[in-house]
C-alpha cells in the first residue's frame, strides 16, 4: 500500500486528530488501583481514533489533495475539469487570482504544452501565454509551422501565484491531479513541457530542465493505455532572459518538427 492509499484509508476510517504522542492500549486491562472498589460493568463507549502528531500534520495537507485527486478523476469532459477546478477551494492561489487560466488551442490537434503558471496578463485575460513569453512562443511555434490551432496550451499552475512568485510545492501537489487529468482528457500524441516546473511535476523528477530538455522521454498516466512522448523543453521566459540558449530551444522546435513529421507520413 503507498502513504496515498495508507492516508486515504486512515481518513475514510475517520483519523482526522492527534490526540496522544504515541498510540494508546486502550484494551489493555486496567490495573485495579488498591483498595479501590470494583467498579460496575458500563456499556462499552466509542473509542475515538487515534494517530500520532507526524501522521495528523500530513493528514492537514493530504486532505486538499485527496480532495483535488477526487474532483479531477471524476471529470470526464474538458467542461467538467474546468467546472471542478473553479469548485475547488483548497488552492489559496484561486482566491487572489482574477481568473482561471485553463487552456487555449485546439485539443483535439495531438499536441499539448504544459508551461508553468500564468502571469499578469495571463491572469487578466483567463488565457495562458498572451503576455511576452506567450508572443515567444507564438513565434518558436510558427518557425515550425504550428500555431493554436495545431497544439492545445495550458499550465501546470491555473492560477496566478501573487507577484509572479514561484509556487511552492503544496500548490504543485494541489495542481498537479488536475494537470494530469487534463492530460488524459486530451489524450495527446505529444506532450511538451516547457520550464522545470512543469517537467519535473509531470516527470517526477528532481533533475534540472538544462539536463532533460531535448530528449524524449515517455510520460505514464493511469487513465491513458499507452505513455505519452514528452519533450521538456526550455521555458520562453527563460529564453527571454537568456538569448544565447534560444539555439537550444530551436534544435529542440526541430526535434518536435521532426517528430509530428515522422507520423504523418
Ligand atoms: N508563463 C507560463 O508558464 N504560462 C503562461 O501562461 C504565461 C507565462
Amino acid at each position: 500500500m503507498n502513504a496515498w492509499a495508507a492516508l486515504r484509508l486512515q481518513m475514510e476510517w475517520g483519523a482526522d486528530e492527534a490526540l496522544e504522542d504515541a498510540p494508546v492500549d486502550r484494551l489493555r486491562p486496567r490495573e485495579p488501583q488498591p483498595g479501590a472498589a470494583t467498579p460496575a460493568a458500563r456499556p462499552a463507549e466509542p473509542r475515538p481514533v487515534v494517530v500520532a502528531p507526524a501522521v495528523a500534520a500530513a493528514l492537514v495537507i493530504a486532505q486538499p489533495t485527496l480532495r483535488a485527486q477526487d474532483l479531477a478523476s471524476a471529470a470526464n469532459t474538458l467542461a467538467e475539469l474546468r467546472a471542478a477546478l473553479i469548485a475547488f477551494d483548497g488552492c489559496a492561489l484561486s482566491a487572489t487570482a482574477t481568473n482561471l487560466v485553463f487552456s487555449d488551442g485546439n485539443p483535439d490537434a495531438g499536441l499539448m504544452l504544459v508551461g508553468e503558471g500564468p502571469g499578469a496578463e495571463e491572469d487578466r485575460a483567463g488565457l495562458p501565454f498572451i503576455g511576452p513569453s506567450g508572443k515567444l512562443l507564438d513565434r518558436m511555434l510558427a518557425s515550425i509551422g504550428l500555431d493554436r490551432s495545431t497544439c492545445l496550451i495550458t499550465n501546470l499552475i491555473p492560477w496566478r501565484p501573487p507577484g509572479n512568485r514561484n509556487p511552492t510545492d503544496a500548490e504543485v501537489a494541489l495542481c498537479l491531479p488536475f494537470l494530469r487529468r487534463h492530460i488524459e482528457l486530451v489524450r495527446p500524441q505529444r506532450l511538451v513541457l516547457l520550464g522545470a516546473l512543469a517537467a519535473r511535476a509531470v516527470l517526477g523528477t528532481r533533475a534540472g530542465i538544462t539536463r532533460l530538455r531535448g530528449t524524449w522521454t515517455d510520460a505514464s498516466f493511469d487513465g491513458l493505455p499507452q505513455p505519452v512522448p514528452t519533450l521538456p523543453m526550455l521555458h520562453p521566459a527563460y529564453l527571454l532572459r537568456n538569448p544565447s540558449a534560444k539555439r537550444d530551444a530551436w534544435s529542440d522546435m526541430l526535434a518536435l518538427r521532426r517528430s509530428i513529421d515522422s507520423q504523418v507520413k
